[in-house]
Protein backbone atom coordinates (compact mmCIF):
# COMPACT_ATOMS: atom_id res chain seq x y z
CA UNK A 1 0.00 0.00 0.00
CA UNK A 2 1.11 3.43 -0.94
CA UNK A 3 0.09 4.82 2.22
CA UNK A 4 2.03 3.05 4.23
CA UNK A 5 4.89 3.01 1.95
CA UNK A 6 4.94 6.60 2.50
CA UNK A 7 4.47 6.16 6.39
CA UNK A 8 7.76 3.95 6.27
CA UNK A 9 9.54 6.73 4.86
CA UNK A 10 8.67 8.95 8.01
CA UNK A 11 9.98 6.50 10.08
CA UNK A 12 13.33 6.48 8.77
CA UNK A 13 13.67 10.26 8.88
CA UNK A 14 12.14 10.60 12.61
CA UNK A 15 15.00 7.64 13.19
CA UNK A 16 17.26 9.69 11.20
CA UNK A 17 17.13 12.69 13.35
CA UNK A 18 17.29 10.65 16.65
CA UNK A 19 20.85 9.10 15.04
CA UNK A 20 23.08 8.36 18.20
CA UNK A 21 20.64 9.43 20.75
CA UNK A 22 18.26 6.59 22.92
CA UNK A 23 15.29 8.39 23.11
CA UNK A 24 12.38 7.48 24.85
CA UNK A 25 8.62 6.64 24.93
CA UNK A 26 6.17 6.46 27.79
CA UNK A 27 2.33 5.33 26.33
CA UNK A 28 -0.63 5.37 28.62
CA UNK A 29 -3.77 3.46 26.88
CA UNK A 30 -7.25 4.13 28.00
CA UNK A 31 -10.07 2.00 27.34
CA UNK A 32 -10.72 -0.99 25.53
CA UNK A 33 -8.90 -3.55 24.06
CA UNK A 34 -9.19 -2.03 20.43
CA UNK A 35 -7.64 0.79 22.07
CA UNK A 36 -4.93 -1.31 23.51
CA UNK A 37 -4.06 -3.22 20.46
CA UNK A 38 -3.73 0.75 18.59
CA UNK A 39 -1.58 1.24 21.06
CA UNK A 40 0.63 -1.99 20.40
CA UNK A 41 0.39 0.02 16.26
CA UNK A 42 1.61 2.89 18.10
CA UNK A 43 5.04 1.52 20.02
CA UNK A 44 5.34 -0.87 17.30
CA UNK A 45 5.89 2.39 14.66
CA UNK A 46 8.00 4.34 17.39
CA UNK A 47 10.30 1.66 17.86
CA UNK A 48 11.07 1.84 14.64
CA UNK A 49 11.68 5.12 14.57
CA UNK A 50 14.40 4.92 17.34
CA UNK A 51 12.36 5.23 20.41
CA UNK A 52 12.21 2.57 23.63
CA UNK A 53 9.83 2.14 25.93
CA UNK A 54 9.76 3.38 29.56
CA UNK A 55 7.17 2.70 32.07
CA UNK A 56 7.91 5.87 34.15
CA UNK A 57 6.47 8.83 32.59
CA UNK A 58 9.27 11.20 34.28
CA UNK A 59 11.81 9.32 32.00
CA UNK A 60 9.95 9.79 28.92
CA UNK A 61 10.76 12.68 25.80
CA UNK A 62 7.99 11.78 24.23
CA UNK A 63 4.28 11.13 25.96
CA UNK A 64 1.49 9.19 23.90
CA UNK A 65 -2.05 9.48 25.19
CA UNK A 66 -4.32 7.20 23.85
CA UNK A 67 -7.80 8.10 24.51
CA UNK A 68 -11.33 6.57 25.16
CA UNK A 69 -14.21 8.48 25.61
CA UNK A 70 -16.73 5.70 26.17
CA UNK A 71 -17.72 6.80 29.82
CA UNK A 72 -16.95 10.58 31.60
CA UNK A 73 -14.37 9.26 34.25
CA UNK A 74 -11.69 8.88 31.41
CA UNK A 75 -11.97 12.28 30.37
CA UNK A 76 -11.02 13.36 33.83
CA UNK A 77 -8.17 10.97 33.82
CA UNK A 78 -6.77 12.72 30.46
CA UNK A 79 -6.79 16.25 32.36
CA UNK A 80 -5.33 15.29 35.41
CA UNK A 81 -2.67 13.75 33.23
CA UNK A 82 -2.52 17.01 30.95
CA UNK A 83 -2.40 18.91 34.26
CA UNK A 84 1.27 16.53 35.79
CA UNK A 85 2.48 17.08 32.44
CA UNK A 86 2.64 20.56 32.10
CA UNK A 87 5.85 20.69 34.38
CA UNK A 88 7.70 18.56 32.41
CA UNK A 89 6.63 20.25 29.10
CA UNK A 90 7.90 23.29 30.35
CA UNK A 91 11.33 22.01 32.49
CA UNK A 92 12.18 19.72 29.78
CA UNK A 93 10.59 19.87 26.39
CA UNK A 94 8.99 16.65 26.26
CA UNK A 95 6.81 16.01 22.93
CA UNK A 96 3.31 15.48 24.25
CA UNK A 97 0.66 13.58 21.53
CA UNK A 98 -2.74 13.04 22.17
CA UNK A 99 -4.46 10.01 19.51
CA UNK A 100 -7.94 8.08 20.31
CA UNK A 101 -11.27 8.11 20.50
CA UNK A 102 -11.79 11.17 22.17
CA UNK A 103 -9.49 13.42 19.77
CA UNK A 104 -13.16 12.76 17.63
CA UNK A 105 -14.88 15.19 19.32
CA UNK A 106 -14.84 18.49 18.38
CA UNK A 107 -15.79 19.88 21.35
CA UNK A 108 -12.37 18.09 23.16
CA UNK A 109 -10.16 19.59 21.01
CA UNK A 110 -11.30 22.86 21.54
CA UNK A 111 -10.71 22.26 25.13
CA UNK A 112 -7.52 20.83 24.76
CA UNK A 113 -6.63 23.78 22.84
CA UNK A 114 -8.34 26.18 24.87
CA UNK A 115 -6.39 24.44 28.32
CA UNK A 116 -3.66 22.96 27.33
CA UNK A 117 -1.67 24.77 24.32
CA UNK A 118 1.51 22.97 24.79
CA UNK A 119 0.20 19.43 23.56
CA UNK A 120 2.29 18.84 20.33
CA UNK A 121 0.05 16.68 18.62
CA UNK A 122 -3.36 15.47 18.40
CA UNK A 123 -4.53 13.00 16.01
CA UNK A 124 -7.71 10.83 15.88
CA UNK A 125 -8.60 7.01 15.41
CA UNK A 126 -8.50 7.58 11.40
CA UNK A 127 -5.05 8.94 11.05
CA UNK A 128 -3.19 6.58 13.04
CA UNK A 129 -1.61 5.04 10.59
CA UNK A 130 0.01 8.59 9.90
CA UNK A 131 1.79 9.31 13.21
CA UNK A 132 5.20 8.79 11.87
CA UNK A 133 4.17 11.27 9.64
CA UNK A 134 2.86 13.90 12.49
CA UNK A 135 5.37 13.24 14.66
CA UNK A 136 7.91 14.27 11.80
CA UNK A 137 6.36 17.41 11.16
CA UNK A 138 6.24 17.80 14.85
CA UNK A 139 10.17 17.41 15.35
CA UNK A 140 11.43 18.79 12.43
CA UNK A 141 9.42 22.40 12.29
CA UNK A 142 8.45 22.36 15.63
CA UNK A 143 4.52 22.47 15.07
CA UNK A 144 1.74 22.19 16.58
CA UNK A 145 -0.25 19.68 14.49
CA UNK A 146 -4.09 18.82 14.16
CA UNK A 147 -4.63 15.56 12.35
CA UNK A 148 -8.20 14.31 12.67
CA UNK A 149 -10.59 13.31 10.09
CA UNK A 150 -14.62 12.88 10.20
CA UNK A 151 -14.57 10.35 7.29
CA UNK A 152 -13.95 6.16 8.15
CA UNK A 153 -10.57 5.60 7.79
CA UNK A 154 -8.73 2.24 5.64
CA UNK A 155 -7.77 -0.39 7.74
CA UNK A 156 -4.36 -0.64 6.84
CA UNK A 157 -1.80 -3.46 6.64
CA UNK A 158 1.53 -3.58 7.25
CA UNK A 159 1.91 -1.55 10.06
CA UNK A 160 4.76 -2.57 12.53
CA UNK A 161 3.33 -3.63 15.97
CA UNK A 162 5.05 -3.85 19.17
CA UNK A 163 3.03 -6.60 21.48
CA UNK A 164 2.41 -6.52 25.10
CA UNK A 165 2.39 -10.29 25.99
CA UNK A 166 4.71 -13.10 23.44
CA UNK A 167 1.73 -15.85 24.65
CA UNK A 168 -0.76 -13.48 23.93
CA UNK A 169 -2.15 -11.16 20.83
CA UNK A 170 -4.90 -9.47 20.03
CA UNK A 171 -5.92 -8.91 16.39
CA UNK A 172 -8.60 -6.86 15.27
CA UNK A 173 -10.92 -7.77 12.76
CA UNK A 174 -13.50 -5.10 12.24
CA UNK A 175 -13.71 -1.27 13.22
CA UNK A 176 -16.50 0.84 13.50
CA UNK A 177 -19.96 0.08 14.55
CA UNK A 178 -23.45 0.34 12.90
CA UNK A 179 -25.63 -0.24 15.77
CA UNK A 180 -25.99 3.23 17.39
CA UNK A 181 -26.93 2.40 20.41
CA UNK A 182 -28.69 5.24 22.44
CA UNK A 183 -25.91 5.57 25.22
CA UNK A 184 -22.85 4.86 23.11
CA UNK A 185 -20.60 7.20 21.70
CA UNK A 186 -18.27 4.43 19.46
CA UNK A 187 -20.31 5.05 16.09
CA UNK A 188 -19.59 8.57 15.99
CA UNK A 189 -15.86 8.02 17.30
CA UNK A 190 -15.15 4.97 15.22
CA UNK A 191 -16.63 5.40 12.05
CA UNK A 192 -19.07 2.75 10.23
CA UNK A 193 -18.58 -0.90 10.25
CA UNK A 194 -15.29 -1.76 7.93
CA UNK A 195 -13.82 -5.66 8.14
CA UNK A 196 -10.32 -6.24 7.21
CA UNK A 197 -9.52 -8.99 4.58
CA UNK A 198 -9.78 -12.95 5.55
CA UNK A 199 -6.43 -13.21 4.05
CA UNK A 200 -4.87 -10.84 6.24
CA UNK A 201 -6.22 -12.08 9.34
CA UNK A 202 -5.65 -15.44 8.90
CA UNK A 203 -1.87 -14.68 7.64
CA UNK A 204 -1.24 -12.23 10.95
CA UNK A 205 -2.66 -15.21 12.91
CA UNK A 206 -0.58 -18.26 11.06
CA UNK A 207 2.35 -15.40 11.63
CA UNK A 208 2.12 -15.43 15.88
CA UNK A 209 1.50 -18.81 15.78
CA UNK A 210 5.07 -19.60 14.21
CA UNK A 211 6.42 -16.85 16.27
CA UNK A 212 4.57 -18.57 19.50
CA UNK A 213 1.63 -17.20 20.32
CA UNK A 214 -0.50 -19.32 22.08
CA UNK A 215 -3.86 -17.10 22.09
CA UNK A 216 -5.56 -15.21 20.26
CA UNK A 217 -8.31 -12.74 20.45
CA UNK A 218 -10.32 -11.46 17.96
CA UNK A 219 -11.36 -7.84 18.29
CA UNK A 220 -14.05 -5.32 16.91
CA UNK A 221 -17.04 -3.80 18.56
CA UNK A 222 -19.00 -5.69 16.87
CA UNK A 223 -17.28 -8.90 15.61
CA UNK A 224 -20.71 -11.10 14.49
CA UNK A 225 -20.96 -8.40 12.19
CA UNK A 226 -17.34 -9.50 10.39
CA UNK A 227 -17.86 -9.08 6.49
CA UNK A 228 -21.65 -8.01 6.68
CA UNK A 229 -21.00 -4.44 5.57
CA UNK A 230 -19.26 -5.98 2.56
CA UNK A 231 -22.03 -8.64 1.74
CA UNK A 232 -24.56 -6.11 2.05
CA UNK A 233 -22.77 -4.15 -0.79
CA UNK A 234 -22.26 -1.26 1.62
CA UNK A 235 -18.45 -1.58 1.27
CA UNK A 236 -16.16 -3.04 -1.98
CA UNK A 237 -16.14 -7.06 -1.67
CA UNK A 238 -13.02 -8.76 -0.99
CA UNK A 239 -11.53 -11.72 -2.93
CA UNK A 240 -12.70 -15.24 -1.95
CA UNK A 241 -10.13 -16.40 0.59
CA UNK A 242 -10.82 -19.89 1.94
CA UNK A 243 -14.10 -20.02 2.01
CA UNK A 244 -14.42 -17.29 4.89
CA UNK A 245 -17.24 -15.04 4.20
CA UNK A 246 -18.78 -14.63 7.59
CA UNK A 247 -18.01 -14.20 11.78
CA UNK A 248 -18.52 -17.92 11.87
CA UNK A 249 -16.56 -18.92 8.87
CA UNK A 250 -13.80 -16.92 10.27
CA UNK A 251 -13.59 -19.04 13.44
CA UNK A 252 -13.81 -22.41 12.23
CA UNK A 253 -10.96 -21.61 10.10
CA UNK A 254 -8.98 -19.55 12.89
CA UNK A 255 -9.46 -23.09 14.81
CA UNK A 256 -7.78 -24.60 12.25
CA UNK A 257 -4.32 -22.81 12.45
CA UNK A 258 -1.46 -24.83 13.50
CA UNK A 259 0.23 -23.63 17.36
CA UNK A 260 -2.85 -21.81 18.46
CA UNK A 261 -4.29 -23.27 21.03
CA UNK A 262 -7.06 -20.82 22.74
CA UNK A 263 -9.27 -18.44 20.77
CA UNK A 264 -11.39 -16.00 22.12
CA UNK A 265 -13.21 -12.88 20.58
CA UNK A 266 -14.70 -9.57 21.70
CA UNK A 267 -17.83 -8.25 21.96
CA UNK A 268 -20.75 -9.37 20.06
CA UNK A 269 -23.86 -8.02 20.32
CA UNK A 270 -26.67 -10.61 21.42
CA UNK A 271 -28.91 -9.49 17.94
CA UNK A 272 -26.67 -10.92 15.64
CA UNK A 273 -25.82 -14.55 17.57
CA UNK A 274 -26.74 -16.85 14.83
CA UNK A 275 -27.25 -20.42 14.95
CA UNK A 276 -23.77 -20.75 12.51
CA UNK A 277 -21.49 -18.88 15.33
CA UNK A 278 -23.20 -20.93 18.47
CA UNK A 279 -22.40 -24.40 16.35
CA UNK A 280 -18.99 -22.88 15.14
CA UNK A 281 -18.03 -22.28 19.11
CA UNK A 282 -19.34 -25.41 19.98
CA UNK A 283 -17.46 -27.66 17.43
CA UNK A 284 -14.10 -25.45 17.62
CA UNK A 285 -12.59 -27.13 20.39
CA UNK A 286 -9.72 -24.73 20.49
CA UNK A 287 -12.59 -21.84 21.05
CA UNK A 288 -12.96 -20.82 24.69
CA UNK A 289 -16.69 -21.61 25.79
CA UNK A 290 -16.74 -18.11 28.17
CA UNK A 291 -18.63 -15.85 25.90
CA UNK A 292 -19.15 -12.13 26.37
CA UNK A 293 -22.70 -11.62 25.61
CA UNK A 294 -23.08 -7.66 26.46
CA UNK A 295 -26.66 -7.26 28.26
CA UNK A 296 -26.87 -3.54 29.00
CA UNK A 297 -30.31 -4.01 30.78
CA UNK A 298 -32.58 -6.58 32.04
CA UNK A 299 -35.71 -4.62 30.73
CA UNK A 300 -37.32 -4.96 27.44
CA UNK A 301 -38.10 -1.17 28.32
CA UNK A 302 -35.10 -0.09 28.59
CA UNK A 303 -33.22 -2.38 25.90
CA UNK A 304 -35.68 -0.44 23.76
CA UNK A 305 -35.03 3.07 24.74
CA UNK A 306 -31.33 1.92 24.57
CA UNK A 307 -31.92 0.67 20.78
CA UNK A 308 -30.42 -3.04 21.58
CA UNK A 309 -32.90 -4.53 19.09
CA UNK A 310 -33.78 -7.68 21.24
CA UNK A 311 -35.62 -8.05 24.27
CA UNK A 312 -35.40 -9.52 28.03
CA UNK A 313 -36.97 -12.40 26.77
CA UNK A 314 -35.05 -12.91 23.89
CA UNK A 315 -31.86 -12.68 25.06
CA UNK A 316 -32.94 -15.32 27.89
CA UNK A 317 -34.11 -17.80 24.91
CA UNK A 318 -30.44 -16.99 23.29
CA UNK A 319 -28.67 -17.70 26.24
CA UNK A 320 -30.95 -21.29 26.69
CA UNK A 321 -30.30 -22.23 23.20
CA UNK A 322 -26.25 -21.40 23.30
CA UNK A 323 -26.34 -23.47 26.67
CA UNK A 324 -27.73 -26.42 24.97
CA UNK A 325 -25.65 -26.44 22.28
CA UNK A 326 -22.10 -25.65 23.93
CA UNK A 327 -21.14 -27.82 27.01
CA UNK A 328 -19.38 -26.03 29.43
CA UNK A 329 -20.45 -22.74 28.38
CA UNK A 330 -19.92 -19.73 30.73
CA UNK A 331 -20.90 -16.34 30.25
CA UNK A 332 -19.85 -13.03 31.04
CA UNK A 333 -21.47 -9.48 30.24
CA UNK A 334 -21.72 -5.86 30.08
CA UNK A 335 -24.52 -4.03 31.97
CA UNK A 336 -25.20 0.06 31.90
CA UNK A 337 -27.03 1.14 36.06
CA UNK A 338 -29.59 3.97 36.03
CA UNK A 339 -30.13 4.25 31.98
CA UNK A 340 -32.30 7.38 31.48
CA UNK A 341 -35.64 6.72 32.55
CA UNK A 342 -34.89 3.41 34.18
CA UNK A 343 -37.69 2.66 37.14
CA UNK A 344 -36.78 0.50 40.31
CA UNK A 345 -39.15 -2.54 38.13
CA UNK A 346 -36.76 -2.11 35.33
CA UNK A 347 -33.90 -2.47 37.25
CA UNK A 348 -35.67 -5.22 38.94
CA UNK A 349 -35.41 -6.79 35.73
CA UNK A 350 -31.91 -6.68 35.30
CA UNK A 351 -31.29 -8.49 38.60
CA UNK A 352 -33.61 -10.77 37.30
CA UNK A 353 -31.75 -11.73 34.21
CA UNK A 354 -28.28 -11.46 36.35
CA UNK A 355 -30.05 -14.66 39.06
CA UNK A 356 -31.21 -16.54 36.02
CA UNK A 357 -27.95 -16.43 34.13
CA UNK A 358 -25.73 -16.63 36.56
CA UNK A 359 -22.38 -15.02 35.10
CA UNK A 360 -19.13 -15.79 35.57
CA UNK A 361 -18.27 -12.02 35.18
CA UNK A 362 -19.89 -9.13 35.38
CA UNK A 363 -18.81 -5.90 34.59
CA UNK A 364 -20.93 -2.81 35.88
CA UNK A 365 -21.23 0.51 34.43
CA UNK A 366 -23.08 3.66 35.47
CA UNK A 367 -25.03 5.58 32.77
CA UNK A 368 -22.70 8.00 31.42
CA UNK A 369 -24.04 11.03 29.19
CA UNK A 370 -22.14 11.51 26.18
CA UNK A 371 -22.73 14.70 24.24
CA UNK A 372 -23.81 13.83 20.51
CA UNK A 373 -25.84 10.77 21.68
CA UNK A 374 -29.43 10.09 21.85
CA UNK A 375 -29.33 9.13 25.21
CA UNK A 376 -27.76 12.29 26.46
CA UNK A 377 -30.86 14.42 24.99
CA UNK A 378 -33.34 12.31 26.85
CA UNK A 379 -35.39 14.13 29.49
CA UNK A 380 -35.78 11.38 32.43
CA UNK A 381 -32.00 10.85 33.79
CA UNK A 382 -31.41 9.18 36.93
CA UNK A 383 -29.67 10.72 39.85
CA UNK A 384 -26.35 9.91 40.99
CA UNK A 385 -27.66 8.49 44.34
CA UNK A 386 -30.56 6.46 42.86
CA UNK A 387 -27.99 4.68 40.05
CA UNK A 388 -25.06 4.67 42.83
CA UNK A 389 -27.52 2.52 45.49
CA UNK A 390 -28.94 0.25 42.25
CA UNK A 391 -24.90 -0.56 41.16
CA UNK A 392 -23.77 -1.15 44.88
CA UNK A 393 -27.10 -3.65 44.73
CA UNK A 394 -26.04 -5.08 41.52
CA UNK A 395 -22.62 -5.45 42.89
CA UNK A 396 -23.75 -7.31 45.93
CA UNK A 397 -25.50 -9.82 43.75
CA UNK A 398 -22.74 -10.06 41.32
CA UNK A 399 -20.74 -10.45 44.15
CA UNK A 400 -22.38 -14.11 46.00
CA UNK A 401 -22.72 -15.25 42.31
CA UNK A 402 -19.29 -15.32 41.48
CA UNK A 403 -18.22 -16.94 45.39
CA UNK A 404 -20.82 -19.72 44.07
CA UNK A 405 -19.56 -19.89 40.89
CA UNK A 406 -15.78 -20.11 41.92
CA UNK A 407 -17.00 -23.40 44.60
CA UNK A 408 -17.84 -25.16 41.52
CA UNK A 409 -14.69 -25.21 40.71
CA UNK A 410 -12.96 -26.39 44.03
CA UNK A 411 -12.15 -30.70 43.05
CA UNK A 412 -12.18 -29.83 39.22
CA UNK A 413 -9.50 -30.40 36.62
CA UNK A 414 -9.01 -27.20 34.79
CA UNK A 415 -6.39 -26.84 31.39
CA UNK A 416 -4.82 -23.59 32.38
CA UNK A 417 -2.42 -21.43 29.96
CA UNK A 418 0.77 -20.37 32.45
CA UNK A 419 1.30 -16.67 31.99
CA UNK A 420 4.60 -16.50 34.57
CA UNK A 421 5.26 -15.70 38.15
CA UNK A 422 1.95 -14.45 40.41
CA UNK A 423 2.59 -10.90 40.60
CA UNK A 424 2.20 -11.45 44.81
CA UNK A 425 4.37 -14.10 45.28
CA UNK A 426 7.22 -14.58 42.88
CA UNK A 427 7.68 -18.67 43.94
CA UNK A 428 4.34 -19.14 42.60
CA UNK A 429 2.92 -19.75 38.82
CA UNK A 430 -0.46 -17.77 37.85
CA UNK A 431 -2.40 -18.41 34.60
CA UNK A 432 -6.05 -18.85 33.28
CA UNK A 433 -8.48 -21.27 32.79
CA UNK A 434 -10.36 -21.53 29.42
CA UNK A 435 -13.24 -18.87 31.48
CA UNK A 436 -10.44 -16.74 32.39
CA UNK A 437 -10.23 -17.70 35.48
CA UNK A 438 -6.94 -16.87 37.35
CA UNK A 439 -5.49 -20.03 39.04
CA UNK A 440 -2.62 -20.14 41.24
CA UNK A 441 -0.51 -22.93 41.77
CA UNK A 442 3.27 -24.19 42.66
CA UNK A 443 5.14 -25.47 39.49
CA UNK A 444 8.94 -25.19 37.55
CA UNK A 445 9.83 -22.84 35.21
CA UNK A 446 9.36 -24.91 31.94
CA UNK A 447 5.69 -25.05 33.24
CA UNK A 448 5.56 -21.43 31.85
CA UNK A 449 3.74 -20.16 28.57
CA UNK A 450 2.01 -23.73 28.40
CA UNK A 451 -0.90 -25.26 28.83
CA UNK A 452 -1.32 -27.63 31.51
CA UNK A 453 -3.33 -29.33 33.79
CA UNK A 454 -4.38 -28.41 37.13
CA UNK A 455 -6.79 -29.53 40.20
CA UNK A 456 -8.71 -27.04 41.59
CA UNK A 457 -8.08 -27.09 45.72
CA UNK A 458 -9.56 -24.11 46.75
CA UNK A 459 -11.51 -20.64 45.88
CA UNK A 460 -10.99 -16.74 46.74
CA UNK A 461 -12.55 -14.18 45.67
CA UNK A 462 -9.89 -13.21 42.77
CA UNK A 463 -8.76 -16.18 41.95
CA UNK A 464 -8.33 -20.29 42.24
CA UNK A 465 -5.40 -22.60 44.40
CA UNK A 466 -4.79 -24.91 42.23
CA UNK A 467 -2.16 -27.93 42.45
CA UNK A 468 -0.31 -29.19 39.41
CA UNK A 469 -0.88 -32.76 37.84
CA UNK A 470 1.67 -34.35 36.16
CA UNK A 471 1.06 -35.85 33.04
N1 LIG B 1 -22.31 4.89 29.93
C1 LIG B 1 -21.99 3.79 30.64
N2 LIG B 1 -21.51 2.68 30.07
C2 LIG B 1 -21.36 2.66 28.73
N3 LIG B 1 -20.91 1.71 27.89
C3 LIG B 1 -20.95 2.20 26.64
N4 LIG B 1 -21.40 3.47 26.64
C4 LIG B 1 -21.67 3.78 27.94
C5 LIG B 1 -22.18 4.93 28.59
N5 LIG B 1 -22.52 6.03 27.92
C6 LIG B 1 -20.53 0.37 28.34
C7 LIG B 1 -21.40 -0.69 27.67
C8 LIG B 1 -20.45 -1.34 26.70
C9 LIG B 1 -19.13 -1.20 27.41
C10 LIG B 1 -17.94 -1.35 26.55
O1 LIG B 1 -19.21 0.10 27.96
O2 LIG B 1 -21.81 -1.61 28.65
O3 LIG B 1 -20.78 -2.69 26.42
FE1 LIG C 1 -21.64 0.97 21.18
FE2 LIG C 1 -23.82 -0.54 20.75
FE3 LIG C 1 -21.91 -0.33 18.84
FE4 LIG C 1 -21.38 -1.70 21.10
S1 LIG C 1 -22.96 -2.22 19.55
S2 LIG C 1 -20.04 -0.19 20.10
S3 LIG C 1 -22.53 -0.55 22.63
S4 LIG C 1 -23.23 1.32 19.60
Amino acid sequence: MQEIEEQKRYMKEVKKINEGITKKYYILTMGCQLNENDSEKLSGMLEEMGYSKVEEEKEADLVLLNTCCIRENAEDKLFGKLGELKRAKTENGIIIAIGGCMMQQDHMIEKIKKSYPFVDLIFGTHTLHKFPEDLYQVLNEKEKIKDVLDIDGEIYEGLPIKRDSKIKASVTIMNGCNNFCSYCIVPYVRGRERSRNPKDIMEEIVGLAKEGYKEITLLGQNVNSYLRSEKEGLRPKFEEYEGIHSFATLLRKVNEIKGIERIRFISPHPKDFTQDVIEAIRDGEKICKLIHLPLQSGSTNILKKMNRKYSKEQYLKLVENMKKIIPNLTLSTDIIVGFPGETEEDFEDTLDVVRKVKFEQVYMFLYSRRVGTPGDKMEDQIPEEVKHERFNRLKKLVEEQMEESNQKYVGTIQTVLVDGPSKNNKTLLSGRTDSNKVVIFEGPQNCIHQLVKIKIISEHMWYLRGELIEE
